[in-house]
């Protein structure tokens, strides 16, 4: 944890007020300031979550100094309620990048070094250079004003097959429309608020630059 200071640590500690014989999660372990704090501050156990694989290997030494206090798991905090059997008497949770990944370039989040476009916090799956190729995209948007998409049904919805419309639907129609973008080298991106609407952005390559366009009058024009 060599210079590794916690944001707005004293305010957590009190906002949870950890207390002996109590069970919390810190759902973003990162460099374990927070989960830390809150064994030094109670005779307390924590369950510490993070994506991120370096972040629980790192995070062994603080498991040997606290001995059976503290638990390391990889994996989402969505999952907490799964990995915590449902107990627990508070939940932290630190969103965001960690000063770790910031500081390795190689990772792809670093704004000050150069590195490869990463940004992988579990490191698997597809990097973000493999999602989406650096270059110029036109953008298209639509929005709405609707009643929006559930926060829980966001992540599914370019899934082939996946409706909320039971019989009435096919699941088939956001999943072609991904991958006819794809196809093309391109993506959609999908923001909603519940309440307020939906607004779905496609990206596509842009044609080639206007100067490799042939010079000259438009043909039209030409006498
Ligand atoms: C700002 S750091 C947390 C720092 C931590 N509070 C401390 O005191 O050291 C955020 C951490 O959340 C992790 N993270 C991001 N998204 C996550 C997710 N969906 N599930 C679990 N961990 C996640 C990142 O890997 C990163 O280590």
């Amino acid at each position: 944890m060599n210079g590794h200071v916690p944001v707005m640590l004293a305010e957590v500690l009190e906002a949870l007020s950890p207390r002996d014989g109590a069970r919390y999660i810190d759902g973003t372990f990162g460099g374990g300031g927070y989960t830390r704090a809150i064994l030094e501050a109670a005779d307390c156990r924590v369950l510490g979550i993070d994506r991120d694989p370096d972040a629980i290997a790192r995070g062994q030494a603080l498991v040997a100094h606290f001995g059976g206090r503290l638990t390391l798991v990889q994996g989402e905090f969505s999952r907490m309620d799964e990995l915590a059997d449902g107990l627990s008497d508070g939940v932290v949770l630190d969103l965001g990048v960690s000063s770790f990944q910031f500081d390795e370039p190689e990772r792809g989040f670093s704004f000050r070094a150069d590195g490869p476009l990463d940004m992988r916090m579990s490191r698997e799956g597809e990097s973000a250079a493999e999602h989406h190729s650096p270059g110029s995209y036109l953008r298209l948007e639509v929005a709405d004003t609707g009643p929006g998409i559930p926060p829980e049904v966001l992540p599914r919805i370019f899934e082939p097959f996946f409706t909320t419309k039971g019989e009435q639907g096919t699941g088939l129609g956001l999943s072609v429309a991904y991958g006819i973008a794809q196809a093309h080298g391109g993506w959609i991106d999908c923001e909603s608020a519940p309440g307020q609407g939906t607004c779905f952005t496609l990206f596509l390559p842009a044609p080639a630059q206007a100067s490799e366009e042939p010079s000259g009058p438009h043909p039209a024009f030409a006498g």
